[in-house]
């Protein structure tokens, strides 16, 4: 029988440079989008989809991460002294993500590049497939991305990349993935991915979003451009190249994510993210739909912070 996925690792070493000078103190993996931090919002999407072993990939600096999800006993001892039970539950709910999620810290070590994390966190794994979330996306999805992600594991036992569709003028933006057949369900067998192509290159009009099952011939691959790299000590391991090597000799699916996705790895997609999820607040959304509407399109003196 297929080994299940129970795996997860979510690179967060990053310098965050898109984003300067906003990332120079704070960790992009933990600048808010809505009332959380960008990372829980990929933790409980893990939990959600029945993931109980969550490495986070971390480099020095990195601290606020760790101190976010750890328990901290003291602040809840002292906020149910003072009668504040809903903060005293909600950090203790933090900390319950981290219990269901097992989740460990491993620091980056290896040569440059997006794939390094990965093989680190896939020391001892044997023969298991592993989820691979970047903590910049943000879905609001009926069934979270990762168990839309598992479902097409569990259908094909191949590797699968989380794709959305984009505007071919965005291409540069992304990797674009090679489709050769489209399956039902959103499901695309792919041959390849173009990293960042222009949109005249572009070889379709998917992205892939930062979310991957990766599986033991793409760690093999990753492994071997490690050894290569070791060896010449140029270029860096990346997680496209190590796809397309597979792809070479493996059957590689996209699957097409449904829900809604917002990218916060840069200013303006960043800005977008905070203000969509202000807009969805039960409670605030109402106030800042009126503040919308009155400020409209206007540059009104006054009104800019
Ligand atoms: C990485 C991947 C790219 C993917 C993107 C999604 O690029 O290499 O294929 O489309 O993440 O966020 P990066 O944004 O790190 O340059």
């Amino acid at each position: 029988m297929r080994p299940t996925i129970r795996r997860a690792v979510i690179p967060a070493a990053g310098l965050g440079s898109r984003l300067l000078p906003l990332t120079k103190a704070i960790p992009k993996e933990m600048l808010p989008v809505g009332d959380k931090p960008v990372i829980e919002h990929t933790v409980r999407e893990l939990v959600a989809s029945g993931i109980t072993d969550i490495t986070i990939v971390v480099s020095g600096g990195k601290s606020l991460i760790q101190d976010h999800f750890r328990p901290n006993p003291a602040l809840v001892r002292q906020l149910r002294a003072d009668g504040k039970t809903a903060y005293a539950d909600a950090v203790e709910e933090v900390a319950e993500l981290s219990r269901q999620g097992h989740i460990t810290y491993l620091d980056q070590h290896g040569p440059y590049g997006n794939g390094t994390p990965v093989l680190n966190a896939a020391h001892g794994i044997g023969d298991e497939p592993m989820l691979v979330l970047w903590p910049d996306d943000v879905f609001v999805a009926e069934v979270p991305r990762s168990q839309q992600l598992i479902r097409a594991y569990e259908a094909t036992g191949c590797p699968v990349l989380a794709l959305m569709p984009i505007d071919r003028q965005d291409s540069a933006r992304y990797g674009v993935p090679v489709v050769q057949e489209d399956l039902e369900g959103g499901l695309l067998r792919i041959t390849g991915l173009v990293e960042k192509p222009k949109p005249a290159d572009a070889p379709s009009t998917y992205a892939a979003i930062g979310g991957y099952v990766v599986t033991p011939a793409i760690i093999d691959e990753l492994r071997e451009q490690t050894r290569r790299w070791y060896e010449h000590r140029t270029g860096e391991v990346y997680l496209t190249d190590a796809i397309n090597a597979c792809a070479g000799s493996h059957v590689v699916y996209g699957q097409v994510i449904s829900g809604r996705w917002y990218d916060t790895g840069n200013p303006a997609d960043y800005l977008t993210a905070q203000f969509a999820s202000a807009l969805a607040h039960p409670e605030y959304g109402p106030l800042l739909r009126r503040l919308a509407r009155d400020l409209g399109d206007n540059d009104r003196p006054g009104t800019d912070i």
